[in-house]
């Protein structure tokens, strides 16, 4: 049995400290609404009581410290796509008894689907989240399961370690993913990804916890050879907009490999490439979405550049498994995971018309290609094809199909096919 972990809320003040802007966009800093899930809500407000409260259903606090307020009815796995995992929904132990597992960004977007995968296995699960980019609605389906503790508090701190349990894995997910994100915080992007993964090195030493590094296809910055393999040392501009992401990431490999080599610490790096479904914000500013939530919208898709530029999407599940099997390894790669079927930017544009029954001619705005914006990307995948036994499953059109459907419903958009 589980040793049940009681489900508690902590909120941290260095979370209140922390520019909760980059969660709200342009909306007033005094009251915001951060989700769009009607089942849940959860507002933030400037304006509140002088002493800090904190219960799992709400959180005050003083002047300029954020309100939280939560509201949760949601049975577990009510929201889950059908395409997030095909095992049936709690109670299939993966055979090796349940795990102390600790996944950091596990409110985000990647981060929440691993957590369904890991809770639906059976293990116990500790969530490390400073909201900046997750949303709390991303668990809201599992938050009366005894197996989930959510902690909010930022990767750099140390303070909530002494709230962990005995760890057995770490998956490290920290770290805002979209160019949106970073580059209007590249500051507290390179400290998350530089000071947080120390931290989390540190404590997967400590704990004698295997850890995967979530890192990105981003450390070969725009590449000059395709397709990608992990022997490719990559073409980044060192003080270009990308940069705070991609030398972040650099790093954080670097440490990592430090910290197994020295330490002897056991690590696993990924190097996750382009990935979309459910749960992505519609304001990120990634291609996926954007095009998705413009054409939902009945609004032209934009495309920068001249839309030839090609990127290779894999649908979410397909990482969950890459980065499960990366973990039950004892591969330290790096090791690319991703999908090797590239698209044009322009395809998949054209691609979500049709599946979406709408005019492509019709539908596409072009605008200047953003600075050091690769012209392409592809993985190569033939290290975790031998060394994992993984490959990506879910083809573009079926995983689009089930973006859209997210996207729709959480939205409220009309069927528009
Ligand atoms: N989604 C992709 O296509 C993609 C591609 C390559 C790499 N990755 C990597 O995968 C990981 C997850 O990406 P995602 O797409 O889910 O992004 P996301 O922005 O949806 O999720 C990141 C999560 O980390 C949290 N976070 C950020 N900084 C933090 C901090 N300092 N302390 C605590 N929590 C913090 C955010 O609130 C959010 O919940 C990231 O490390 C990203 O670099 C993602």
């Amino acid at each position: 049995m589980p040793s049940p972990i009681t489900h508690v809320l902590y909120l941290r003040l260095i979370l209140l400290c922390y520019p909760i802007v980059v969660q709200t966009g342009a909306h007033s800093a005094d009251q915001v609404t951060l989700t769009t899930d009607p089942a849940f809500t959860f507002t933030t407000s400037n304006t509140g009581p002088a002493t800090p409260t904190v219960t799992t259903d709400s959180i005050s606090s003083s002047h300029g410290i954020p309100h939280l307020h939560l509201k949760s009815k949601s049975p577990h796995c009510a929201h889950m796509s059908r395409l997030v995992d095909s095992e049936d929904c709690i109670g299939a132990l993966d055979g090796k008894g349940p795990k102390n597992i600790l996944v950091t960004g596990g409110l985000g977007f990647v981060g929440s689907h691993l957590v369904d995968s890991l809770l639906q296995h059976g293990h116990n699960v500790t969530v490390v989240d400073n909201l900046s980019t997750g949303n709390l609605s991303n668990l809201d389906h599992w938050s009366s399961h005894a197996n989930l503790h959510i902690i909010i508090d930022d990767v750099e701190n140390r303070n909530f370690h002494t709230s962990l349990p005995d760890l057995h894995q770490i998956y490290h997910l920290a770290s805002p993913a979209s160019p949106k994100h970073y580059q209007s915080h590249p500051i507290k992007t390179i400290q998350t990804n530089v000071l947080g993964t120390s931290n989390m090195l540190d404590l997967s030493k400590r704990l004698d916890a295997r850890i995967v590094l979530a890192s990105t296809s981003e450390v070969y910055g725009s590449p000059t050879e395709h397709p990608q393999t992990e022997t490719y040392w990559g073409n980044v501009n060192p003080v270009g907009p990308r940069s705070c992401y991609d030398e972040a990431k650099r790093l954080a490999e670097a440490m990592a490999l430090a910290y197994e080599n020295e330490l002897n610490i056991s690590v696993g790096i990924a190097r996750i490439f382009n990935t979309y479904g459910p749960r992505m914000r519609p304001d990120d500013g990634r291609v996926v979405s954007n095009f998705v939530v413009q054409a939902l919208r009945g609004n032209p898709m934009t495309i920068y550049g001249s839309g030839n530029q090609t990127r290779s999407f894999q649908y979410v599940s397909d990482l969950i498994e890459g980065l499960k099997k990366l973990m039950a390894s004892n591969v330290t790669g790096p090791i690319n995971i991703g999908n090797p079927q590239e698209i044009s930017i322009h395809q998949l544009s054209v691609t979500i018309a049709e599946i979406l029954n709408i005019s492509s001619s019709s539908v596409r705005e072009f605008y200047p290609l953003p600075v050091d914006d690769p012209p392409r990307r592809r993985p190569s995948i033939g290290k975790a094809k031998e060394l994992l036994d993984w490959s990506p499953k879910i083809k573009v059109r079926e995983g689009l199909g089930a973006t859209i459907d997210y996207f729709r419903k959480s939205l409220h958009l009309p069927n528009r096919s």
